[in-house]
């Protein structure tokens, strides 16, 4: 049966997300193996595979492995680069109903600022930036752990571009909640909560590390507890808004990260097992919605009871 409730997000000026749920970046490529089986117009956004400016193959393999409660990573942010994706990608991912968030990294300043510039372009409804990536030699995670690093470069990608920006930060940073307010200082419009956390798996048969990399990012329900953690002491600190993305695998995740203070979230390890996720979380929380009388979903955001 369906439910009459309101699950539209108002999540920036001129952002509006029908719904709080959206794809985490590297999970869902550009989005077109998902869109061959379900309509991606459904998703409150979608959030593409990082892009630098220029094409990048990423770390040797194997660069995915298993652990009990989630995977390790060290794809190393391998990418078309992002003339590529103007020219090959964005056309198709405009046809969906759905905001177009772009994810982007640098391994310098100006490569973080060159990229900002060239994606600030009509068809890409926001900018997603990575300064939290643990899997490559420099760039990403530097960014993301000192917030006067943080604030110079946020400052300097704002200068070029007025789409919304959202800065990802690392749970690795100190103290979150003053990444965010530096980030927000610095002119970003949103926040999302977390990246992967380093970490690593060995073979005792071979005696070898089993990523190439040696190490890797953690993600999935592992770290779910951390993410609600870190978005609930950001939304604290800060009043732009805050994503979720952790080990979110179902809408009673999205409901929990929602009220420790998250305006939408992001999924992605839990996605790649199951891809019809999206639809099915979304589905849950209109049902939880007409469960709990909520009317319209905005107001779960940060109502957690103390
Ligand atoms: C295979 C893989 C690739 C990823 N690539 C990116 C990326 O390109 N940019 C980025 O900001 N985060 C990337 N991430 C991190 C995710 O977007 C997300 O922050 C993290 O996995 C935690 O969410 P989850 O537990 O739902 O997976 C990647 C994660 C995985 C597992």
């Amino acid at each position: 049966m369906e439910i009459a409730v309101d699950t539209t997000i108002k999540l920036i000026q001129g952002l509006e997300l029908k719904n709080p749920v959206m794809n985490a970046s590297g999970t869902f490529a550009y989005g077109e193996e998902c869109s061959e089986i379900f309509d991606l117009s459904i998703m409150g956004g979608i959030i593409t595979k990082g892009l630098s400016l220029l094409p990048n193959k990423g770390n040797p393999p194997p660069r995915i492995v298993e652990t009990p409660c989630g995977l390790i990573n060290a794809i190393g942010l391998e990418n078309i680069g992002v003339d590529a994706f103007l020219k090959d990608k964005l056309q198709f991912l405009m046809q969906f109903k759905t905001p177009i968030i772009v994810n982007f990294f640098g391994s310098y300043e100006e490569e973080y600022v060159e990229c900002a510039r060239r994606l600030s372009i009509e068809g890409v409804a926001a900018l997603e930036m990575n300064v939290s990536c643990p899997n490559i030699k420099s760039g990403g995670i530097q960014f993301g752990t000192d917030p006067h690093t943080l604030y110079a470069l946020v400052r300097k990608v704002r200068d070029v571009t007025t789409k919304p920006l959202i800065v990802k930060l690392s749970p690795l940073a100190g103290d979150i909640a003053e990444m965010a307010f530096s980030a927000q200082d610095a002119g970003a419009d949103a926040i999302t909560c977390i990246n992967t956390i380093p970490a690593m798996a060995i073979d005792e048969e071979t005696w070898r590390p089993t990523l190439g990399n040696i190490t890797g990012g953690l993600s999935g329900p592992a770290i779910k507890p951390i993410a609600l953690r870190t978005v609930w002491e950001a939304s604290h600190k800060v009043d732009i808004p805050v994503i979720g993305c952790g080990g979110i695998s179902s809408s009673a995740d999205v409901i929990q990260f929602m009220l420790a203070g998250a305006s939408a979230v992001e999924i992605g390890s839990f996605s790649l097992r199951e891809p019809f996720c999206f639809p099915d979380i979304i589905n849950g929380l209109t049902q939880y919605m007409g469960r709990h009388s909520i009317d319209t979903i905005q107001d779960v955001i940060g109502r957690l009871k103390l």
